[in-house]
């Protein structure tokens, strides 16, 4: 098979290009990526000689075109994926995330090859603390930021495509993902680079939030069983059981740096803060028989810590201009 994957060189879609080289030598990779600060062409440098890099853009149409003739199937991870960015400056937000997959539905259509569309929970707004149900496949959207409203766009565009055109395709939307190769704007590995650069790790308000986390593996493993098994039209939510308050996240966090657990300043509250995620993943393990093989939340987070100490020249050249960038945002 030959596979298109879209931002094969940000967090999720690197983990996912490693993991389909190491179990599935036969395919064929062709990863498409704009290197975005997002983007890194390291951190598909164990895989290097293994796949095919172009450096692109997914509005691109001509390139598309080209790229999606030459493929039996797409995986398309590419966005803009930064709440807080989003906030800032939208505008990149519409051209990627809803021209882009525009862009690439068009081609996937004159083509008739198959899409897989990963997207996320936060399409579907947040919950209440104490709401005894969690997101489902029939959850109607209701997406807080720039961000989540261009998702809930782009997976709209999907399923009319598929609906109108008969496109082959399926998406999925996954909860908080952690692990390696996750840029140093996000939650856990800002918090863990903050304390290996002698900075302070940083809460947004009290930290009552609560995030749903999976370990990236557990999410690119379920994305490569719907590809693969999925049925065409449908929507599939992937999760782990994992919700957590960021407070909690934060302290087990420290602990497990060795710091006190007390350690971190509050910062200013994110603007329209979605306060909880949860998935109910039932339908992908009843259908698919998926299971997270990260189940123990803390062995995950240890592993990550490791993985950044590890990998410090991975993660040092980015570390100073986004911290510099909070700073202006008082976070
Ligand atoms: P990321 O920001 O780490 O990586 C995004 C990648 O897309 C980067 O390599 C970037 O260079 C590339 N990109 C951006 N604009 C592009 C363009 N116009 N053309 C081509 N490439 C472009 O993102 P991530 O966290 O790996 O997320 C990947 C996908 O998974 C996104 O669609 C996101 O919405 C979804 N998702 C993420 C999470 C999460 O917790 N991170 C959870 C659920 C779903
Ligand atoms: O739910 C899936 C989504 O998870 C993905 O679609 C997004 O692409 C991904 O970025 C993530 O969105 P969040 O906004 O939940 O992730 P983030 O890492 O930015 O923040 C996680 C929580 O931690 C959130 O409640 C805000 C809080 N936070 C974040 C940062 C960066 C802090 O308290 N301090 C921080 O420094």
């Amino acid at each position: 098979m030959r596979l298109l994957v879209t931002g094969g060189a940000g967090f999720i879609g690197a983990n996912f290009v490693h993991a389909a080289v190491r179990e599935h030598p036969d395919v064929h990779v062709t990863v498409l990526d704009a290197l975005t600060y997002a983007g890194s062409a390291e951190s598909l440098a164990p895989v290097a000689d293994d796949v095919r890099l172009i450096h692109g853009d997914i509005s691109d149409a001509e390139l598309v075109e080209k790229l999606v003739a030459e493929s039996d199937a797409v995986a398309h991870f590419a966005a803009e994926t930064h709440v807080d960015n989003s906030l800032a400056d939208p505008e990149a937000f519409l051209r990627t995330n809803v021209i882009g997959t525009f862009t690439l539905l068009e081609s996937v259509r004159r083509h008739g090859i198959r899409l897989h569309h990963v997207s996320t929970d936060e399409v579907y707004g947040d919950l209440a603390l104490e709401d005894p149900v969690r997101f489902t496949e029939s959850t109607p959207y209701n997406p807080s930021s720039p961000y989540s409203a261009t998702k809930a766009a782009s997976d709209m565009l999907v399923r009319s495509w598929v609906r109108s055109y008969g496109v082959r395709a399926t998406i999925s939307n996954c909860s908080n993902n952690y692990g390696p190769y996750q840029h140093v704007e996000k939650f856990i590995p800002r918090q863990i680079t903050n304390v290996l650069t002698g900075r302070r790790p940083k809460l947004y308000g009290a930290g009552a939030n609560v995030r749903d986390w999976i370990h990236v593996t557990d999410h690119n493993r379920a994305v490569w069983r719907i590809l693969s098994d999925g049925e065409l039209g449908r929507t599939y939510l992937i999760g782990a059981d994992g919700e957590r308050d960021n407070l909690t996240v934060m302290r087990t966090l420290l602990r497990l740096m060795d710091r006190d657990p007390n350690d971190f300043e509050h910062v200013t509250d994110r603007a329209g803060h979605d306060l909880r995620y949860a998935i109910d993943p039932s339908v992908l393990r009843d259908e698919l028989g998926w299971a997270p093989r990260h189940d123990d939340f803390e062995s995950g987070l240890a592993e990550t810590i490791e993985w950044y100490r590890d990998n410090e020249s991975w993660w040092r050249p980015l570390k100073d201009a986004s911290e510099a960038m909070y700073a202006e945002r008082n976070q």
